[in-house]
């Protein structure tokens, strides 16, 4: 690949910043030029002005008029889900499980419905700019394939894993294995699919996780052997992820009935070894800084702090929250504990592809949370959630999330189309320099929308199927 540049108006988040440091790393740079080498590695970010005479024959795309974004990072999305959205069950979490959700997903015993759902899923995702992914997979090996291959012909990132599930009503029954299954297939989605494009996980665009759908979906004796398992995997790179304290309706949501059913202290310690009545040891940990866990709206402080401790992160999904009525994630208490929090849209749970329109209703969200507790989320928060939070969810903050010199170019190219070409082009703007930038940023973030996502590149590639 020669050399590119890129010219059109840059926002990124610059360095490693915490989200509580977002505000002074953000960098917006209206007449901007970022040039890609011949390996996708970024070599000059800034003023399109101040281009070094080295790239004056690169070859060029004048995204005038357009913004240049960091690739979005989704960390909670649902595979089998593809065709589930917007599923009316007339219920919360438990029984949209049952009701809607398990029989979708056993949809996918069928290897050419799953492989039609494989190319549906990734053209969503390069409609939306989703760039990398934590995908939770399906139940079913051949569906799996059928996600890994399509995403590496598209060209995308991904960490995914199937569905583990040995427990669960009769709706689920499809999607149930036994225990030794549960851990041979997924031994051998790990050596099938594993860095399988390059052999290698730190240049990979391909990883596996180990995905125990939820604690009520296994029994403790899964838990101990997936202990074990990641245990032997955790050195090559291998993640975990999962739900954590979604839906706390009293007695019979989810929340009260796995704290009941492993009778432990607190939701958190069945995934941290400790899922032996009384929070006892019963086997390793599967918490670490490759470990997502999406929700996360009703945790203890203890929860909180351990999960900061082991590099454990959060996948914040208010879309879904709203959709399924889970309730609200306190924004200044998590945020507070110093756990890192990403974005996901957990579709179907949440109805919408977009990470920009999750990171929108956070903002709607967590305005609205009573008293003190509610907070005016910066733009440079939104879009820390949006990318770099994302890319260290998935511990690759060294390789993308930002625009900084040497990463690879993942990378997203916004043409406001519609409703957001008015909002960025004739909304009035403070006399007041920073605030006009951050004007503008929140507007394109709220405002975005798959008509304005216009290109997307990873490791400087254009991505397509
Ligand atoms: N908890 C266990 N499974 C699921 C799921 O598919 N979606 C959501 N939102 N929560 C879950
Ligand atoms: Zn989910």
């Amino acid at each position: 690949m020669p050399t590119h540049v890129h010219y059109g108006h840059i926002f990124h988040l610059a360095g490693s910043p915490r989200i509580t440091e977002a505000v002074d790393a953000l960098v917006s740079i209206p007449d901007g030029a970022l040039v890609v080498g011949e390996d996708g590695t970024i070599l000059f970010v800034g003023e399109r002005s101040q281009l070094p005479d080295l790239y004056a024959s690169a070859r060029a795309h004048d995204h005038t008029g357009g913004y240049l974004l960091p690739g979005f990072v989704d960390t909670h999305i649902h595979f089998p889900q593809t065709y589930a959205g917007a599923s009316y069950g007339g219920g919360q979490l438990l029984e949209w499980l049952t009701q809607c959700i398990f029989p979708s997903e056993a949809e996918f015993a069928d290897p050419e419905f799953a492989a039609d759902a494989a190319l549906e899923f990734t053209r969503r995702r390069i409609a939306a700019g989703t760039t990398a992914a934590m995908v939770f997979g399906s139940a079913f090996p051949h569906a799996q394939d059928a996600l890994f291959r399509t995403t590496l012909k598209a060209g995308l990132r991904i960490v995914s894993g199937r569905g583990i599930q040995t427990r669960g009503p009769d709706s689920a029954q499809p999607l149930i294995t036994s225990e030794g299954d549960a851990i041979r297939l997924t031994r051998a989605e790990i050596e099938q699919w594993h860095a399988a494009d390059t052999g290698d996980v730190s240049t990979a665009l391909l990883h596996v996780a180990i995905v125990p759908r939820f604690s009520l979906a296994v029994t403790p004796e899964t838990l101990r052997n997936l202990g074990e398992l990641y245990d032997e995997f955790r050195d090559r790179g291998v993640y975990v992820h999962s739900h954590l304290n979604e839906n706390d309706r009293p007695a019979t949501g989810e929340v009260d009935t796995t704290k009941q059913d492993f009778h432990v202290n607190t939701y958190l310690d069945t995934y941290d070894g400790k899922f032996l009545p009384g929070s006892a040891v019963g086997g390793k940990s599967l918490l670490g800084r490759r470990t997502i866990l999406a929700h996360c709206v009703h945790c203890q402080d203890v929860e909180l702090a351990r999960m900061a401790e082991t590099g454990t992160s959060i996948s914040h999904c208010p879309v879904s929250q709203l959709f399924l009525g889970s309730g609200t994630m306190p924004w200044k208490r998590t945020v507070a504990s110093g756990v890192n929090i990403s974005a996901g849209t957990d579709f179907g749970g949440g109805d919408e592809w977009l990470i920009p329109r999750v990171v929108g209703d956070a903002f709607k969200q967590h305005i609205s949370e009573a008293g003190d507790d509610g907070v005016s989320i910066h733009p440079a928060e939104m879009l820390f959630l949006a990318t770099l939070g994302g890319a260290r969810a998935l511990d690759m903050e060294d390789r993308f999330g930002n625009f900084d010199l040497g990463k690879e170019a993942d990378f997203v190219v916004v043409q406001p189309a519609g409703a957001l070409k008015g909002l960025l082009r004739n909304a009035l703007r403070s006399q007041e320099a920073e605030l006009a930038r951050e004007q503008t940023l929140f507007a394109l973030l709220m405002g975005i929308r798959e008509s304005s996502v216009a290109e997307v590149y990873v490791q400087g590639n254009r991505v397509g199927i």
